[in-house]
């Protein structure tokens, strides 16, 4: 496979990533959403012989691009300081503990600019595609979510979800349309939701409709909660959790997770000791340097927390 490392996807704010999560060169680090491999690449770099990377990602084409990518390191062998999973990230903790404690876990969460500029993964309303929206080729696609769930479903996934004030207007337009043929592409949806929504609100519903159909088939929400409560578990003291989110709902739940393993607390009469330090009071953004050279980064927040206590 011939590959080209630019076009895959731009690391995300890499430089900020590589300071707060690399803290030892002979450590384990898992890189929980590895895609195109920037953030790995960086981390590797600061690696002596010893140190170890553990990459998942639940896309099969990303993990295939990085045994290109890093096709030197992993013929090495035993020896080979990057080891590849096509797993979920909320799996990480179970599939990797036997290999030690962890010293740092990334997770950069969403898409990659790959995924969303492959029309046939239907991420992106901005080209014809198949309504997928999958990560991984198991579980329900986003054709079968809007053909089946009837219109109430459909409004509060989308609310929930994508926080999208014309929820039950769109939802309402899927079921009517849906009578005179089924949605198949992202198009079908996109025109929809066109139908709607008036013309300058449609850029950010279009992208909050999609956002919520991948959320609720991915089910990104409880995956993420699961994985940073699993990761208390691996993570070593002193260990280190990265989390970069694009969008609000994420962010929530990283915040609430840092803020609750980082307050001492009772609970039913036992004082629960903190077990993390937060170490992002404000989560760190962008600069507008990165923002002008990659669009898409625009939206990120970073928030980190370091492990002080079983
Ligand atoms: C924003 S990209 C990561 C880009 C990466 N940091 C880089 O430098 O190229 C997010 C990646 O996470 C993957 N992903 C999303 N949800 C996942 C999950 N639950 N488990 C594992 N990987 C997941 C996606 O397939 C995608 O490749």
């Amino acid at each position: 496979m011939a590959i080209n490392i630019e076009q895959y996807h731009t690391p995300v704010l890499l430089k900020e990533v590589v300071e707060l999560l690399v803290t030892d060169p002979k450590g384990i680090y898992v890189d929980g959403t590895i895609g195109g491999g920037g953030h790995s690449s960086a981390i590797l770099e600061r690696l002596d012989e010893e140190g170890r990377i553990l990459g998942f990602d639940k896309d099969i084409e990303a993990i295939e691009f990085c045994k290109e990518k890093f096709k030197g390191e992993l013929e090495k062998g035993e020896l080979s300081r990057i080891e590849l999973f096509n797993e979920c990230f909320s799996n990480a903790c179970s599939i990797t503990r036997h290999r030690g404690k962890w010293t740092g876990f990334l997770l950069d969460l969403g898409v990659s600019s790959r995924q969303l500029d492959e029309s046939r993964r239907g991420f992106s309303y901005r080209a014809v595609g198949p309504l997928d929206l999958r990560f991984s080729p198991h579980g329900t696609t986003a054709e079968e979510l809007v053909n089946a769930a009837n219109e109430e479903d459909l409004a509060a996934l989308l609310r929930k979800f994508g926080e999208e004030p014309y929820a039950k207007k769109i939802a309402r337009a899927i079921v009517q349309q849906r009578k005179i043929s089924p949605l198949k592409t992202t198009v079908d949806l996109a025109k929809v939701v066109e139908n709607v929504v008036p013309r300058k609100f449609l850029k950010k519903s279009l992208s909050r409709v999609f956002q919520a159909i991948r959320i609720a088939i991915n089910n990104e929400l409880e995956v993420l909660e699961k994985a940073l409560n699993n990761s208390l578990e691996c993570l070593a003291i002193g260990g280190r959790i990265v989390v970069i989110s694009y969008h609000s709902l994420e962010d929530r739940i990283v915040k609430n997770f840092l803020r609750n393993f980082s307050t001492k607390r009772s609970e039913e009469g036992t004082i629960i000791v903190p077990k993390i330090k937060v170490l992002t009071k404000k989560p760190i953004v962008p600069s507008e340097a990165e923002i002008k050279s990659n669009p898409r980064a625009r939206s990120a927040k970073l928030r980190a927390g370091e492990k002080i206590a079983d």
